[in-house]
C-alpha cells in the first residue's frame, strides 16, 4: 500500500466508526432519562413522589430496563411555564437524553410536548393533565401515565348530578389544569341536569382564598367543586373549614385535593368526597405489593403521584422491551404501548389512540389518613382526545 492508500483506508475506517458509533450506542450502554419535575414550590412533594415511584420500578427490575442501565439527568422546573422551554432544552440539547419524563404542571408540560414534537424525543408525562397533550398536541412519541384534567372532573360531575345538587359554584387556579378540570365537571354535571352558576378563580400558585370564600358563603350554592393540589390544596381545605363552610356547603373535588396532603390537612379534610384514578385502600395483591415495597424503600406512604411515576417507568420498560432497548425504533415502541395492558397498582389500564390512560375513576372518601375507595364512579373512562389527529 502506498502512504496515500493507507491514509484513505484510515479515513474510511474512521468514517465507518463514526457512522457505527451513534447507531451502536442506541441500544447498548446507559439509557439517558431526563427527569423534568418540580423540586421546589407548591408542587415539590409531587415531583419527589414521581421520582421515587419511577426509581422504585427501575430498582425492582434490577436497575435496568430492557437490559439497559438507566442514567438520570434532573432539572427542577419550578412549575414555571416561563422557564419551561429553556429547561427542557437543557435535557434535550445539552444532556442529549433518550427519554424525557415530566412533569406535574400543565403549562410546563405543554412546552415539553412542543419540544418533544419538534425534536422527536420520547416523552412520558407522569402527571400534568393538560388535555392538549393527548388532544390537539398528540404525537406518536408522546405518552401519558396519569390522566387528562377532563377525566376526574367529568366523573365528579356525574356523581354530584346524581346526588341531586342543582346549583354549584366552582373555585380553582386560573390555568389549564383548573380550567379543564372545571370544564370536565361542568360537562357531566350540566348533562345530568345541574347548573354551574359561578366560576371563581385566582392565579396559580396564589393561596389568598379569603375573598373568594366570602363570595361562596354569600352565594349559598348547593355544593362547591374544586381543583387544587399540593401545598395549595392543604391551605384551601384548612381555609374552607376556618371560614365555617365545612359541613354547611358540601365540597367535592378532583382527588388531588386530598392526595399526599392528609397528614397536613388533619380533621379539616375528614369525610371529603373526591374522584381519582387511585385510592389508598384498593387491597389488590398488585397494589399491596407496590405499597409495601414503596413504604420499605422510602419510609413514606405512596400517593397517586408515586403510582404515576412507577407506571411511567413501566411504560418505558414495555416500549423498550419491544425494541430491545433501541429507542430509535419509535414506531415499534409506540405500537407496543398501544397494545399493552399496564399492570398498574391502580388497576390495569390501556392507552387510548391519543396515548392517555383508559381507566376506572374511583369515588373516594377521606377516612383518617386515607382516601378510601367507596366504589368506582366511572368505569374505563376514556378521555375524548379532542383535536388529536394521529
Ligand atoms: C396540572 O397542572 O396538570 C396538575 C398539577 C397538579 C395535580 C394535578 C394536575 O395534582
Amino acid at each position: 500500500m502506498t502512504p496515500r492508500m493507507h491514509l484513505l483506508a484510515a479515513c474510511a475506517a474512521a468514517t465507518f466508526a463514526l457512522m457505527a458509533g451513534p447507531a451502536a450506542a442506541q441500544n447498548t450502554g446507559k439509557l439517558k432519562v431526563g427527569l423534568m419535575l418540580p423540586y421546589t414550590g407548591t408542587f415539590a412533594a409531587l415531583g419527589n413522589a414521581i421520582e421515587n415511584g419511577f426509581r422504585l420500578y427501575v430498582a425492582e427490575q434490577g436497575g435496568k430496563l430492557a437490559g439497559r442501565e438507566i442514567e438520570f439527568f434532573k432539572v427542577d422546573d419550578e412549575s414555571d411555564p416561563s422557564k419551561a422551554t429553556d429547561n427542557v432544552n437543557k435535557l434535550i440539547k445539552r444532556d442529549q437524553v433518550d427519554v424525557l419524563v415530566g412533569t406535574v404542571h400543565s403549562g410546563v408540560a405543554m412546552a415539553m410536548a412542543r419540544a418533544a414534537k419538534e425534536t422527536g424525543t420520547l416523552l412520558i408525562v407522569p402527571n400534568a393533565g393538560a388535555d392538549a397533550v393527548t388532544g390537539a398536541m398528540c404525537a406518536p412519541n408522546i405518552f401519558r401515565s396519569s390522566f387528562s384534567n377532563w377525566q376526574p372532573g367529568y366523573a365528579m360531575g356525574e356523581v354530584v348530578a346524581k346526588k341531586g345538587h342543582k346549583n354549584v359554584v366552582t373555585i380553582t387556579w386560573k390555568y389549564a389544569a383548573g380550567d379543564e378540570s372545571v370544564k370536565g365537571f361542568k360537562e357531566a354535571f350540566e348533562k345530568g341536569g345541574g347548573k354551574v352558576t359561578k366560576e371563581l378563580s385566582l392565579p396559580f400558585p396564589n393561596v389568598e382564598f379569603q375573598a373568594l370564600l366570602t363570595e361562596i358563603a354569600a352565594a349559598k350554592p348547593d355544593a362547591v367543586y374544586t381543583f387544587f393540589a399540593g401545598g395549595g390544596a392543604v391551605k384551601f381545605v384548612k381555609d374552607y373549614a376556618a371560614a365555617g363552610l365545612k359541613g354547611k356547603i358540601p365540597l367535592y373535588a378532583a382527588g388531588f385535593l386530598t392526595d399526599g396532603t392528609l397528614e397536613a390537612q388533619g380533621a379539616d379534610a375528614a369525610d371529603l368526597l373526591t374522584t381519582l384514578h387511585y385510592a389508598d385502600s384498593l387491597g389488590t395483591p398488585r397494589d399491596n405489593a407496590f405499597r409495601l415495597n414503596y413504604a420499605k424503600t422510602y419510609k413514606l406512604q405512596p400517593d397517586v403521584y408515586a403510582v404515576q411515576g412507577y407506571d411511567a417507568a413501566q411504560m418505558l420498560g414495555v416500549g423498550l422491551g419491544a425494541v430491545k432497548g433501541d429507542v430509535s425504533k419509535k414506531d415499534a415502541f409506540a405500537d407496543a404501548l398501544r397494545k399493552a395492558k399496564i399492570d398498574s397498582p391502580r388497576g390495569p389500564f390501556t392507552l387510548s389512540k391519543a396515548h392517555n390512560p383508559v381507566q376506572d375513576i374511583y369515588l373516594r372518601q377521606v377516612s383518617g389518613k386515607e382516601n378510601k375507595s367507596i366504589g368506582v364512579a366511572t368505569k374505563s373512562l376514556a378521555d375524548p382526545g379532542r383535536g388529536c389527529r394521529m
